[in-house]
């Protein structure tokens, strides 16, 4: 069996979503210590929806595959619904990632909560 899914390959091949969003109003930065990879998450929230959603990964592939899937996961949909996509749920979406690049799809999701989190601050 291949290391990786088609889906992954694609999506790394072929990010989705990919750059600067220059007027977004909600913008998250997450990092991981041990591989050092960067994932900025860029969205355009009106009315609570996300009517725009690019990122930039200085990352592995899995890390860009991952936020491409979940950038396309959150796109046009409510801030409720975005807040609760999971690694698990971009991981199944990518029809899997092997054991040790796990930690990969969880920068997605933290990317995601971290970029929310600057919206409900910018919000209140
Ligand atoms: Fe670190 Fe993939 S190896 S995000």
């Amino acid at each position: 069996m291949a290391l990786y899914s088609e889906k992954v390959m694609d999506h790394f091949l072929h990010p989705r979503n990919v750059g600067v969003i220059e007027d977004a109003n909600a913008v998250g930065e997450v990092g991981n210590a041990k591989c050092g990879d960067i994932m900025k998450m860029y969205l355009k929230i009106e009315n609570d929806v996300i009517q725009d959603v690019k990122f930039e990964t200085f990352g592995c592939g899995s890390a860009i595959a991952s936020s491409s899937m979940a950038t396309e996961m959150i796109k046009g949909k409510p801030v409720s619904e975005a807040m609760k996509l999971t690694n698990q749920a971009v991981t199944e979406a990518l029809d899997g990632l092997p054991a040790h690049k796990i930690h990969c799809s969880v920068l997605a999701e933290e990317a995601i909560q971290s970029a929310l989190e600057d919206y409900r601050k910018r919000q209140a």
